[in-house]
C-alpha cells in the first residue's frame, strides 16, 4: 500500500522511519517533509492545510492511508476531507480534535466525564474575567486562551496581577488573535509533567508507555517555553499501577464520553499529566502523537507501526495482540538553532551526520532540515532529534549524548540534562 505522511518535523521523520519498515507499505510520501524524511520516503511540497492538493495527489498516487502530524490539518477538518472522497486517513475528525483545538471544549468534556482536572471558569469577555479575579482570594493561577495558539496561549500566573495582565494580553490586546475570543482561567496544579498518549479507534484503546517532555528552553526546567527540548520513554513515574489508574480515570472516560457527545474519536489521544499528590490531573489534550514525544516511542516500538494505524482506521484494534516494545529506554535530544525559541538563522551547514548515524543504538531524526546545493543545512528552530536506546536511562542519555556530540553546526545547541528527571524520583 502506498502511504502519505502530513508534516515536516521529528515526529514526521520518526513516523517516515517505521513505517519505512513495514512489510505492509510500498510507496511512502512525506508532504512536505524535511531532508531526513527525504532519506527514507519522497517528499512532495505540498502544505499540509492545502486539502485539495493533497486530496489530489492522494488519488493520483494511489494512497492507501494518510497519516496526519501536526494539529493543524486535524482541527481545520482534513479527515473530513479525506473521508467525503472515501480516502483512508488516520486521525481524528474536525468535531473530535476539538478537544485539542477548543480549551473550551476540552475542559467542559472532562468535567461532564468527571475525568480529574483542575477546576476552571469559562469568559467571554476581559470585564467578567478581571471582575472574578478580583473577587476572589489571590491564588496561582493559569490563564488560557482558547483556541490553537502555537502552544503559547498558556500563561501560569503566581497571583491577582499577572493573571491580570494573561486576561488583558489575551482578551483585550488580542495577542492570540482569534484564539482568545474565550478564556479559561484555571486554578494552578503542581507537581510534575508526564505525557500519556493512547491510540483508539473509538471503542478499543492502545495505551502507550508513559513519556516525559522537556518543554522549557534552559536546564532544569528554566528559561521559556518551546515545542519540546527533549523526551524520553518509559518514565518510571508513572508506573504500571498509575497508568492503569490513568487508562481506567482518564483515557476511558474521555472516549466514551467523545462518543456520546456524537465525536468519536480515532487516532492518537495525548494526555497531558500533572501527577499531584491527589493523583494524575489532565491539563490539556492534543489529537495526535507529541513531538517530540512520538521518536523515543517509536524507536521503542517493535510491532508494525502499520498494522496497527490500519486496525484504528477499521475499527479492529480489539483484534490486534498486545503491542510490543524493545524493553530498553529511549532518550530523545533536540538540538536546536541559536536563538530559538526567539529568531533565529537558517541554511547554517549541518556536520557530523554520518558520523551520528553510524553510532549503534541511535537514529537522528531531522526536524528543521533542508538540503541546499546538495549540503543538509538547517531550517527551523529545532533542527534535529537525536534519538537513541540504552540498557538503562543513562546509558540511553549517554548514547544519545555521544550522537549529538558528533553533530556541528554554527550556533547550534541543546539541554544537557534531558531524562535526568527519570531520576528524581529516587533522590
Ligand atoms: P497546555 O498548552 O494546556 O499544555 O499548557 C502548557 C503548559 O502549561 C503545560 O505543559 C503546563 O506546564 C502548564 N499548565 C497548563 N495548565 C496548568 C495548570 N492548571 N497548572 C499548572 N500548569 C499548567
Ligand atoms: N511535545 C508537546 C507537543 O507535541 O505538543
Amino acid at each position: 500500500m502506498n502511504v502519505l505522511i502530513i508534516g515536516n518535523g521529528g515526529r514526521e521523520h520518526a513516523l517516515a522511519w517505521k513505517l519505512k519498515q513495514s512489510p505492509l507499505v510500498k510507496r511512502l510520501f512525506v508532504a512536505p517533509g524535511n531532508a531526513g524524511t527525504a532519506l527514507v520516503a519522497e517528499n512532495v511540497d505540498i502544505s499540509p492545510t492545502d486539502f485539495p492538493r493533497l486530496i489530489k495527489f492522494a488519488k493520483q498516487n494511489d494512497i492507501g492511508l494518510t497519516v496526519v502530524g501536526p494539529e493543524a490539518p486535524l482541527t481545520l477538518g482534513i479527515v473530513d476531507a479525506f473521508n467525503a472522497e472515501k480516502l483512508r486517513i488516520f486521525g481524528p475528525s474536525k468535531a473530535a480534535a476539538e478537544l485539542e483545538g477548543s480549551k473550551v471544549f476540552c475542559k467542559n468534556l472532562l468535567r461532564h466525564a468527571d475525568v480529574p482536572t483542575g477546576d476552571y471558569r469559562v469568559f467571554r469577555n476581559a470585564d467578567s474575567a478581571i471582575t472574578f479575579l478580583k473577587d476572589r482570594e489571590d491564588v496561582p493561577v493559569v490563564v488560557k486562551a482558547d483556541g490553537l495558539a502555537a502552544g503559547k496561549g498558556v500563561i501560569v500566573c503566581a497571583g491577582r496581577a499577572e493573571a491580570l495582565d494573561a486576561v488583558d494580553r489575551i482578551a483585550r490586546q488580542r495577542e492570540f488573535g482569534a484564539a482568545g475570543d474565550q478564556l479559561v482561567i484555571e486554578e494552578r496544579l503542581d507537581g510534575e509533567e508526564a505525557s500519556v498518549l493512547a491510540i483508539t479507534d473509538g471503542q478499543t484503546i492502545v495505551t502507550l508507555p508513559a513519556t516525559q517532555d522537556h518543554k522549557r528552553a534552559h536546564d532544569g526546567d528554566t528559561g521559556p517555553n518551546t515545542g519540546g527540548m527533549g523526551a524520553y520513554c518509559p518514565a518510571p513515574l508513572v508506573d504500571d499501577e498509575m497508568l492503569h489508574r490513568i487508562e481506567e480515570h482518564v483515557l476511558v472516560p474521555t472516549v466514551h464520553a467523545m462518543k456520546r457527545s456524537r465525536r468519536p474519536f480515532q487516532g492518537v489521544l495525548y494526555a497531558g499529566l500533572m501527577l499531584t499528590n491527589q493523583g494524575a490531573k489532565v491539563l490539556e489534550y492534543n489529537v495526535r502523537f507529541g513531538d517530540p514525544e512520538c521518536q523515543p516511542l517509536l524507536l521503542r516500538l517493535k510491532t508494525d507501526l502499520m498494522e496497527v494505524l490500519l486496525a484504528t482506521t477499521e475499527r479492529r484494534l480489539d483484534e490486534l495482540p498486545p503491542l510490543e516494545w524493545d524493553p530498553r529506554p529511549a532518550v530523545c535530544v533536540v538540538m536546536a538553532s541559536e536563538g530559538y525559541p526567539g529568531k533565529y538563522a537558517r541554511h547554517k551547514p549541518i556536520r557530523g551526520l554520518d558520523e551520528a548515524a553510524r553510532l549503534p543504538d541511535v537514529q537522528v531524526f531531522h526536524a528543521g532540515t533542508t538540503v541546499r546545493d546538495g549540503q543538509v543545512v538547517t531550517d527551523g528552530g529545532r533542527v534535529l532529534a537525536v534519538t537513541a536506546l540504552g540498557t538503562t536511562i543513562p546509558a540511553a542519555k549517554l548514547n544519545a549524548y555521544t550522537a549529538v556530540k558528533a553533530i556541528r553546526w554554527d550556533g547550534a545547541w541543546c539541554r544537557k540534562d534531558i531524562s535526568d528527571k527519570a531520576l528524581w524520583k529516587s533522590r
